[in-house]
C-alpha cells in the first residue's frame, strides 16, 4: 500500500492497482528498488525483464515523494539498480516517455551518458492509435547496450546525496 500511494502521489504516473503494486513487489521484487527515508517509502523503481527480451530491463514506473526530488534520488536508484541486474545478463535498458515529462527524460538521458551507451527513441504507444485520443504519446527510450557499469561511490543503502 505504501507504493501504491507513493504513485498515486505522484502525477503523471497512471495510479495502479493495489494488486498490481502487491505484483511488483513479490513477482517483480529482484527487478525493482525502493528507497526509504526514515521509515518512509520515499521513492520506488519498478521494472520488469520483457518474457521475449531477457537482455533488457523495461522501467515501468520512476516515482520519488515531492519532498524528496532533486537531491538526485532518481538517478541513484536507477543507477543501483542497474548495477544489480548486470550481473544478471542486463544490457539495455528501456522505458517510455510522454514527451512534456523533461525530468524523466533528462533522468534516463543522464543515465545513458554516464554509462556512455547510445539512446533511441521511437513511438511506443501511439496518442490515436492506441489510446483513441486519451492520453498522451508514450515514447519508447532505448539505451544500450550498456558495456559497463561506472565507478560510483553510492551503494545500494547509500545515503542520499
Ligand atoms: C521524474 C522524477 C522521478 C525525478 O526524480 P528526482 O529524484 O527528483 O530526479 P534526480 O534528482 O535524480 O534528477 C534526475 C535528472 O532529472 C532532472 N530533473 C529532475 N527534476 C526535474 C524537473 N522538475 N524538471 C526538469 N528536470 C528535472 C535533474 O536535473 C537530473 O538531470 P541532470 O542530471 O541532467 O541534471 C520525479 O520528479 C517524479 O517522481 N516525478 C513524478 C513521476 C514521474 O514523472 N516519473 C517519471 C516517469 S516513469
Amino acid at each position: 500500500m505504501a507504493l501504491h500511494r507513493l504513485v498515486r502521489d505522484c502525477p503523471p504516473l497512471d495510479p495502479n492497482s493495489s494488486y498490481c503494486n502487491l505484483l511488483q513487489c513479490s513477482h517483480f521484487k529482484s527487478t525493482s528498488i525502493a528507497a526509504i527515508h526514515q521509515d518512509v517509502l520515499v521513492g520506488s523503481v519498478t521494472a520488469y525483464r520483457p518474457p521475449e527480451q531477457p537482455d533488457t530491463l523495461f522501467v515501468w514506473q520512476v516515482a520519488v515523494h515531492a519532498s524528496m526530488r532533486g537531491q538526485g534520488l532518481a538517478r541513484q536508484m536507477l543507477r543501483n539498480l542497474f548495477a544489480r541486474t548486470a550481473t544478471e545478463g542486463i544490457r539495455f535498458i528501456e522505458t517510455s516517455i510522454t514527451a512534456d515529462n523533461e525530468a524523466s527524460q533528462r533522468l534516463f538521458a543522464g543515465f545513458a551518458a554516464e554509462h556512455k551507451a547510445e539512446m533511441q527513441r521511437s513511438v511506443m504507444f501511439d496518442q490515436a492509435a492506441h489510446f483513441e485520443g486519451l492520453h498522451d504519446t508514450e515514447f519508447l527510450y532505448r539505451i544500450g547496450p550498456i558495456q559497463s557499469v561506472p565507478a560510483s561511490p553510492s551503494t545500494e543503502k547509500g545515503e542520499i546525496p
